[in-house]
């Protein structure tokens, strides 16, 4: 069992190596071994059955599946809800070739993969922006879909009234991924709305113990619009959290999307000089490699730049829209 770190405000830091998950049917999904068995860890241990596990954020059910095993292990009752759009686009074709369309709905294979594993698990399929919630008190919020502040304060309007502070867990799946910084910026916001709890090494997961509720609407707004913090915020922000993260490579990994906040912000020589110093492992470098080679690129050119990435290579013929909207802004026409 992963123990507190006691420098720490008794927050659980580790890669869960010790937790014995159960054989699982082995479905492609996008989260790290690390982290299935850090979900199959919270469900089992954290979930008293107070509340409701909801998962927004789905694709073929790999994280669901950790989830609902460690809903069944637990014993203490309580529903899995995973919500997603369920339609088949580039970034899941990507992972896995089921042979799909784009714009397919593929529910039926997220199904399939849960099967037999816990029946109290229901997929909705819905946009984020529709999103519903009338299922009473949710105690674990694994969040691996909204990105985006937009997306965020849509989740916590569904969700404030039936999250209970002292008793919900919030899971960000992407707290870590640099281009998702909305993500930690967001938690910065909250302030002491929420206690770090966990964070998955090896991943990019963080989970919070919700403190005080969460706020909603206008007041959501004013605290977490970071779009009209100044960039020495920003800074200020992301670096209070990553003193709080002792796993090293999480750690880089949220401090390279200090970049990318401050290159949206505008503070351009500022992203740059963030950006050459930042300090990379072997993971992070493949990480950065393979954004380099496709559309976060074209948005963050001048902080690949500094890192000494080449812009990605012209395809000989035809090209991606990203390609052909970058050769159109550089050379004109
Ligand atoms: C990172 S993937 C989830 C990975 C999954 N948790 C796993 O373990 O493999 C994000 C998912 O969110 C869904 N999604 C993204 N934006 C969405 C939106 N605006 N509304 C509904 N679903 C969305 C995508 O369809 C995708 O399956």
């Amino acid at each position: 069992m992963p123990m507190a770190d006691p420098a720490r405000s008794g927050s659980i830091q580790s890669d869960f190596g010790d937790v014995v998950v159960p054989s699982l049917p082995d479905v492609p999904g996008m989260i790290k071994p690390s982290e299935a068995r850090y979900l199959y860890w919270l469900a089992s241990t954290c979930h008293s059955g107070r509340g409701s596990i909801v998962e927004l954020g789905s694709f073929l059910g790999k994280s669901a599946l950790h989830l609902a095993a460690g809903l069944r292990a637990g014993g203490r009752g309580g529903t899995l809800h995973c919500f997603d759009r369920f339609r088949w686009d580039e970034e899941h074709a990507a992972k896995v070739d089921l042979g799909l369309p784009f714009g397919a709905d593929y529910r039926a294979y997220f199904e399939a993969n849960l099967r037999g594993v816990c029946d109290d698990v229901r997929a909705h399929a819905c946009e984020l922006g529709e999103l519903e919630w009338r299922d009473g008190p949710v105690e674990i919020l694994f969040v691996d879909a909204p990105k985006k502040l937009r997306e965020l304060l849509v989740v916590f309007d569904v969700f404030a009234p039936h999250l209970e502070p002292d008793t919900a867990w919030l899971v960000f799946q992407d707290f870590a991924h640099a281009p998702s910084y909305a993500v930690p910026l967001s938690i910065a916001g909250l302030a002491e709305r929420v206690e770090l709890a966990h964070v998955v090494a090896g991943g990019s997961t963080a989970t919070f113990r919700l403190r005080a509720p969460l706020p909603r609407g206008d007041d959501a707004r004013r605290a977490l619009d970071f779009r009209t913090w100044s960039p020495e915020r920003i800074v200020a922000a992301l670096d209070g959290l990553a003193e709080r993260i002792d796993v090293l490579d999480v750690r880089r990994k949220l401090l390279a999307g200090v970049p990318f906040a401050l290159w949206d912000r505008g503070a351009r020589d500022a992203a740059v000089r963030r950006a050459r110093a930042l300090e990379f492992d072997d993971d992070l470098q493949r990480h950065w490699e393979r954004m380099a080679g496709g559309k976060t690129f074209e948005r963050y050119e001048g902080v690949f730049l500094a890192r000494g990435f080449a812009r990605p290579a012209l395809p000989r013929r035809g090209g991606t829209d990203a390609v052909r909207r970058w050769v159109r802004r550089v050379f004109g026409g």
